[in-house]
């Protein structure tokens, strides 16, 4: 049974395992604010649920997430720090049980960075990453500054946030982002049989054993994202943001040579 009140993400729960789905195929699995409400909401009921034991998030075998709705983010852009995508990825970066996902096609600015939150990646051949903050006028999200830097070293962070291209599924298992490829049609179903392996372990030890990895990162996680966050919200208003998405809307090449 779907226990999400939004059809744009689905949920539920089967044998200890909570099954998020991003579902907004028509426009490429972009997240809108309502649909960062609902993933928290569905990682506040996963957290509280003792039913729930492991959760996995997943998007289509064709595409994980264009990221950020573009119209919805010039719109409303989130002002402060109780936003939906704010309460999202502090729910996501401090979510004390496990979390599997499931990556096929474009995963594209926060599509890449909620990754960096989970406990297990497992990736279609067909995967792209990409973290675009930059050609978008903005900056990181997600403690993605931070993240990246330590999962793949400064030279291939600065390559991914400065130049923002994107990179394969070869290049983020080399990195370390994932955990093993495989064909997309059967990324899914290797997630949800890896969160039952999980579900069926003692929830106790795993949620101490997580707690104790991400220890170490915890502080510096929460700190960074405020300040990312602080950043991000300003940047959005600003021209250089205003530019890249009207040119997305408008389906041209942005013109940064005027800022
Ligand atoms: N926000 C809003 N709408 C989006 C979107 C986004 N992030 N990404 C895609 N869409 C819409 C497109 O505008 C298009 O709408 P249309 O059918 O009305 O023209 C539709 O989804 C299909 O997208 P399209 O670009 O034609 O698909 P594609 O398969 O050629 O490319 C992507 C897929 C993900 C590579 C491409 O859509 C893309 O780069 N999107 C923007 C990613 C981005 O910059 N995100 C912001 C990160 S902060």
């Amino acid at each position: 049974m779907n226990t999400s009140n939004i059809p744009e993400i689905l949920t539920h729960v089967d044998a200890g395992v909570m099954t998020i789905t991003l579902n907004r195929l028509a426009r490429k699995n972009s997240i809108t604010a309502a649909m960062y409400d609902a993933l928290a909401d569905a990682l506040d009921s996963a957290n509280h649920d003792a039913a729930v034991r492991a959760v996995v998030i997943q998007g289509h075998e064709t595409i994980f997430s264009a990221g950020n709705d573009i119209g919805d983010f010039l719109n409303k852009p989130p002002a402060t720090s109780d936003a939906p995508v704010f309460r999202f990825l502090r729910g996501l970066s401090s979510f004390p049980k496990p979390i599997v996902a499931s990556v096929c096609g474009p995963a594209v600015g926060i599509g890449t960075t909620m990754l960096l939150h989970c406990d297990l990646v497992y990736a279609g051949d067909n995967a792209a990453f990409s973290m675009p903050f930059v050609n978008l006028g903005l900056c990181p999200e997600a403690a993605s500054s931070f993240l990246a830097v330590q999962l793949m070293g400064y030279p291939r962070a600065a390559e991914a946030l400065l130049l923002g291209e994107p990179f394969m599924a070869e290049t983020a298992l080399d990195m370390g982002l994932i955990n093993r490829i495989v064909p997309p049609a059967e990324a899914n179903a290797l997630a949800q049989r890896q969160a039952l392996k999980l579900a069926a372990k003692p929830i106790t030890s795993l949620m101490e054993t997580k707690r104790l990895m991400k220890k170490g990162n915890a502080g510096m996680v929460a700190e960074r994202m405020a300040e990312e966050g602080a950043s991000f919200g300003r940047m959005l208003q600003e021209p250089a943001a205003r530019e890249a998405f009207t040119a997305f809307m408008e389906k041209r090449k942005p013109d940064f040579s005027a800022l």
